[in-house]
Order: C-alpha cells, then structure tokens, then sequence
C-alpha cells in the first residue's frame, strides 16, 4: 500500500549506542529504521554488516529497511535473513544479471525484496523488476549519490518519482538523500510515500517534530 513509513538513517545515529538510539527513534514515531549497508566498493564507505543488524535485532521487533550498498547484494541475502532484516532493497546497478534469482530468495528468507537506483540510473531500468511474475514490493530513489548521509537532495530525481507513482499506483516508493523539512514537500507532492531522513532527524532538537512534520507532509 501507500501509507506513510518514516524511516529515519541510523548511519546519523551513534552507532557506538546504536540500541538506545534506534529506541529513541520509535519513541519519536519512527515507523522503520533504515539500515545502510556499504561494502567499501560499491560505495567508497565502510559501515554495517549481519553481525550489527542480529544485534540490534535482539533488541527491537521494529521493521528494519536494510538498503544494500554492495557489490554482490546475493551473497548477503541468507544472513541477512538470519540476522532478521525485514527488507532487503538491492541496486539495480549490480543485479542486471540475476535479479530474478536475487527476489525468489530475498522472498524465501522472509524479507521484502526492493530495487534501488542511483542518481545516474534511469528509472526504465527498474521497470522489469516491477512487471515481472516474481516482483519486488518496493523503488528506492536514491536522491543523492550512495555512500554518505548529509547530502544535497537531488530536485532532478523527482522525475523518476512522478513517473513511477503515475504507471504503479499502488508501489512503495521510497527516496532517501537529503530529505529533510525542506525538500519533503517536493518528495511527497511527486508521489513518495516511504521517506529516509538521517542527518534532519539526528540533527534535529526535536526529532520528533521533524519526523511528524515528515508524515504530515506525505499524508496530505
Ligand atoms: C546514503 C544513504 C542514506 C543516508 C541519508 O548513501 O543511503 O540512507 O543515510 O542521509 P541524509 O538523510 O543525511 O541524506
Ligand atoms: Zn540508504
């Protein structure tokens, strides 16, 4: 469906108290943690793995939305799964070949499979992936380039957000990349319903006013 999910980037969180603020996060009405997951080569940054969302896991029955910014996004499916993801968004960029492969097993470990796009990938390249008889559930827009929080929001990919919510109506849509107070109006308004904020909400005095204002603005 198309209801809002607020989903605030524990990559601004402290990640050395990554339980209590994840905690903090839900108190402000989170609905899901977004999860950055970056090997070091498909992004030039290094962060989180399994071992970190089994973790945090054992601390949280929360939804957890685990964006894979890796290379070989299938060699992480089955400990991810283990380690209790609740979706898995992959890129597009690195699952030209075996997506389909990639969906049937996101699926068969329990996780919603997703398909994200940089910045430079035209949204017809995720369109097979949403037409096809093992579908994924969810299009991330990445709004900035992958690999570091505190970006600025790309207007231009508003673009790729209009057209997708036009032809499928119904499609989680989420963007993520310097989506704060000012920029969610353009995300909402094109037809996002699935909003990523890190450095707005950490950095925010009242976390919890930035996250409403967030969903007010999707829900209009
Ligand atoms: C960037 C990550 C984002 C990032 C967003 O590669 O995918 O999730 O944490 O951070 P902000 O909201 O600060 O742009
Ligand atoms: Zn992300």
């Amino acid at each position: 469906g198309v209801a809002a999910k607020i989903a605030p980037s524990m990559l601004s969180s402290d990640f050395a108290n990554l339980a209590s603020e994840a905690q903090r996060m839900l108190d402000c009405g989170a609905d899901w943690l977004h999860m950055d997951i970056m090997d070091g080569h498909f992004v030039p940054n290094l962060t989180i793995g399994a071992p970190v969302i089994e973790s945090l896991r054992k601390h949280s029955k929360t939804y957890l939305d685990c964006h894979l910014m890796v290379t070989n996004p299938l060699d992480y499916v089955e400990p991810m799964g283990k380690a209790g993801a609740s979706g898995f968004t992959f890129h597009v960029e690195v699952s030209k070949e075996n997506w389909q492969e990639l969906v049937q097993r996101i699926k068969s470990k329990g996780m919603k499979p997703g398909v994200a796009l940089k910045p430079g990938t035209p949204i017809e390249e995720v369109y097979p992936l949403i037409e096809g008889e093992n579908p994924v559930e969810m299009v991330l827009v990445m709004t900035v380039e992958p690999g570091f929080g505190g970006q600025k929001f790309m207007p231009e990919m508003m673009d790729k957000v209009r057209t997708l919510r036009k032809k499928y109506p119904a499609l989680d849509i989420e963007v993520d990349g310097g989506l704060g107070p000012s920029t969610i109006e353009m995300a909402a308004s094109a037809g996002a319903n699935c909003i990523v904020a890190g450095s707005s909400v950490f950095g925010a005095a009242e976390p919890a006013h930035v996250i409403s204002l967030l969903r007010n603005s999707v829900e209009e």
